[in-house]
């Protein structure tokens, strides 16, 4: 055993010097480059622009290559094909006086040609090796096409649905978020940077852009400290522990100062704090939009983001104009554009591009590794894993059994704006997607069903009764071609073939542009158009199953009340509607589980389970004068965070503690026995949360602390056991030290947050 010891801590030394000479190399090179380097050279590597106009063959005569000849540009974004970005990196490094090469980055945000679930869908897989494998996946293909950096992940944690960009997080949970940010950055990054097919990644937008007020894109965030470091920066910080090479700061303001310009977040918090050692680039435009923020002029918010910590600039060109002159003034010293020039060119090196500018630029990995069968594959799996079956009621006289899964007989309707529609399965943020080989639904359905079905097609409606509306959600070209027929002759026809059949499906909701950015919206109902739709299928008497798209918690009280069966599938990338069928008809049992509350309304958002009691909670009967309730509905969603139904049934046993009172750092093991009670194989995400019922600063009402994804045969049970320490217990109190305080907590174990078996324990230091 000793000599096991002893040979481990000679591996572990070995390992740490190993680092030490690789660092030295790189400081090495980068000082000897850096030498080199006039200040203007060092700006220009600040300087992100976009794609511009590149064109394969003109390159160097481009306006982007004239720039790049003058050293004025440090890496490109959004441009797509090996051809052109190997053009644009021969210009770089055959034509400029350094041949520092470029770094090419873009918005792989949910896959890149092969298209995954948009981000909050993933994330109501709750499956951390999955969305991994999905960020695998995505740097491989971005890799193989010449793109080396991705803008991903997003953490904003976001409780808001009229934010569009709820649909790019994980969701409204603190601990979830960190989880899985942490995943994306691991299959996005690798073990080894300057591997070909790995890519560094971006946390975004930090910080705190998620709470933009009355969820109005770009809007003012204003919060305590407190909140900010117990709920909204663990998903940030959760994806820089595990290693992101950069990140993005936000638009919005917090404490009155944009992040962009925020020296607090970006060097005391992220620096500091956290010991991020990356570069922080702008958002899009970010430092150009601060004089609008009323900060100052264009000199005056460069010198206010370099001062903050800000290394480069998206798009602003404001670096590139100003800081120089700054410079000279006095205003900003060389040694803070050397700090931000050594990180680029540290991320630069870190990506093996000084070895080899092409490294990223295989043509035949381009031919061979993108949108292959394996990954098509894989985002098929996926998608039906991020979908969440809410409603499944058993047919009239059935017993037990939902309408879900489908019998692969008889005769389907198929109706609704989304049901044929290839532009709209990717969903908000696919960039690099194949939009005609993206898979519908009804196409989906006709080949999963086989030749033993009938399936009746009609569109039923429009997505929105207001045609400009629609322009609006569909104004990247992901549009739903309107039908110009009226309303009431489009409902006609689809009655006409529900009538014809044996089930009816209706796939509706919200087009894939009515989420993402600048997609925020004040009402979260599916538009009436639709609903009229669905009260006139109900009414003819067949069962109706909703297949719901969005990309945010959508208000569905009524629906959720009237249609027997719902199904939503968010965007699910580009075989979504090969997964929908997967799952319609039963050859995968739906497991995902909601990352956010689904509110009864709009008027009560935010709506989250985390949240405060008051000193006058509503505790038994709805409604109480004098206690924190509404007039008109109660508090509860229509379904809670984790939230999501099987195809099969699981009970719960009680919660089994190891013990009631625990004493410093032991460890409390909390047990708790699974039961698949339905007739199919299914998956299960067991969720556990933890009330601390006392503290220093008020606590909030549960909070999730691990999960356990877990699938059983019919009749099977399992027990799981979390292991809960001190360090679950921790949070950051009132002087933002972070620390667990003694006393007594509540250990809740269940299928989500609301349905949950409790024990309590006592806790002492
Ligand atoms: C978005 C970012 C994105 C950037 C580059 C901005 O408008 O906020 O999320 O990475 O554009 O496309």
């Amino acid at each position: 055993m000793k000599q096991l010891i002893i040979a481990f801590f000679l591996l572990t030394a070995g390992a740490v010097r190993a680092q030490q000479p690789a660092d030295m190399k790189m400081k090495a090179f980068i000082d000897a480059l850096m030498k080199k380097m006039t200040l203007e050279e060092k700006i220009g590597q600040l300087n992100l622009p976009g794609s511009g106009d590149v064109v394969t063959g003109q390159a160097s005569n481009s306006d982007i290559g004239k720039k790049i000849k003058e050293g004025k540009v440090g890496g490109l974004f959004n441009i797509k094909s090996v051809a052109k970005i190997k053009a644009v990196q021969k210009v770089a490094v055959e034509e400029t006086r350094l041949k520092i090469p470029l770094i090419f980055g873009m918005d792989v945000i949910h896959g890149y040609e092969t298209v995954f679930p948009i981000p909050l869908g993933l994330s109501c897989s709750w499956d951390m090796q999955l969305i991994e494998q999905t960020a695998r996946i995505a740097a491989i293909e971005a890799s193989a096409d010449g793109i080396c950096w991705t803008f991903s992940p997003m953490t904003d944690l976001c409780r808001d649905p009229r934010w569009g960009r709820i649909a790019e997080g994980s969701g409204e949970d603190p601990y979830l978020g960190a989880q899985i940010g942490a995943a994306m950055v691991r299959g996005y990054q690798g073990k080894n940077l300057a591997a070909n097919n790995t890519i560094l990644s971006c946390v975004k937008h930090f910080a705190l852009y998620g709470a933009s007020e009355a969820g109005r894109d770009y809007n003012t965030t204003d919060m305590s400290r407190y909140r900010m470091y117990n709920e909204y920066f663990p998903p940030y910080k959760g994806a820089i522990d595990a290693g992101a090479g950069s990140v993005m700061a936000s638009f919005n303001e917090i404490d009155g100062v944009p992040a962009t310009a925020n020296r607090w977040l970006m060097t005391n918090v992220l620096r500091n704090q956290w010991g991020f050692k990356g570069f922080v680039v702008t958002d899009y435009t970010g430092i150009g939009e601060m004089t609008s923020h009323g900060i100052g002029d264009t000199p005056a918010v460069s010198r206010a983001a370099i001062n903050a910590g800000i290394d480069m600039d998206m798009v602003s060109e404001a670096f590139l104009t100003t800081l120089m002159q700054s410079v000279k003034q006095g205003k900003v010293t060389v040694a803070q554009i050397d700090a931000a020039c050594r990180r680029i060119l540290e991320a630069k090196y870190k990506l093996g591009l000084f070895d080899d500018p092409y490294r990223y630029c295989d043509e035949n990995r381009a031919k061979t590794e993108v949108f292959t069968p394996a990954h098509r594959k894989t985002a098929r799996e996926t998608a039906a894993q991020s979908f969440v079956l809410l409603k499944n009621n058993p047919l009239p006289g059935g017993v037990g059994v939902g309408i879900l899964p489908l019998k692969k007989s008889g005769t389907i309707a198929l109706i609704g704006p989304l049901a044929d529609n290839k532009e709209n399965m990717p969903g908000t943020w696919a960039v690099a997607a194949r939009f005609n080989e993206a898979i519908t639904v009804l196409q989906g359905m006709k080949e999963v069903a086989g030749s033993n079905v009938k399936i009746l097609h009609a569109r039923g409606s429009n997505l929105d009764a207001d045609s400009l509306f629609e322009e609006r959600a569909g104004m990247f070209g992901k549009s739903l071609r309107r039908d110009s027929r009226p309303a009431d002759v489009m409902i006609k026809e689809a009655v006409d073939i529900a009538n014809q059949s044996d089930v009816v499906v209706v796939a509706a909701g919200e087009s894939a542009e009515m989420s993402g950015e600048s997609s925020s919206i004040t009402g979260i109902e599916i538009p009436q158009v639709q609903k009229d739709l669905i009260h006139a299928l109900l009414k003819t008497g067949k069962p109706v199953v909703l297949v719901l798209f969005t990309g945010r918690p959508l208000a569905i009280k009524w629906e959720s009340e009237n249609v027997p069966a719902i199904l939503n599938v968010w965007f699910g990338g580009s075989e979504a509607g090969y997964a929908i069928a997967d799952v319609l008809f039963g050859a995968v049992n739906p497991s995902g589980k909601l990352t956010t509350t689904w509110p009864q309304n709009i008027g009560q958002v935010p709506l989250f389970y985390n949240h405060k009691n008051t000193g006058r909670p509503l505790t038994g009967e709805w409604f109480q004068k004098f206690k924190t309730n509404y007039l008109d509905v109660t508090n509860d969603p229509v379904y809670p965070f984790g939230y999501g139904l099987s195809y099969t049934s699981f009970s719960y046993g009680d919660v089994k503690l190891s013990s009631t009172s625990l004493k410093g750092n032991q460890v409390l093991k909390a047990s708790v026995t699974v039961t698949n009670t339905g007739a199919y194989t299914g998956k299960e995400v067991v969720q556990l949360y933890i009330r601390d019922l006392v503290g220093s600063v008020t606590r909030p009402v549960k909070e999730l602390k691990a999960f356990e994804k877990i699938e059983l045969k019919a009749g099977e049970s399992r027990t799981i056991t979390f292991n809960i320490t001190p360090a679950d217990l921790k949070f950051y109190n009132y002087d933002l030290k972070y620390d667990w305080e003694a006393g007594e907590f509540e250990i809740m174990i269940g299928t989500n947050s609301r349905d949950l078996k409790k024990g309590k324990v006592n806790w002492v230091k």
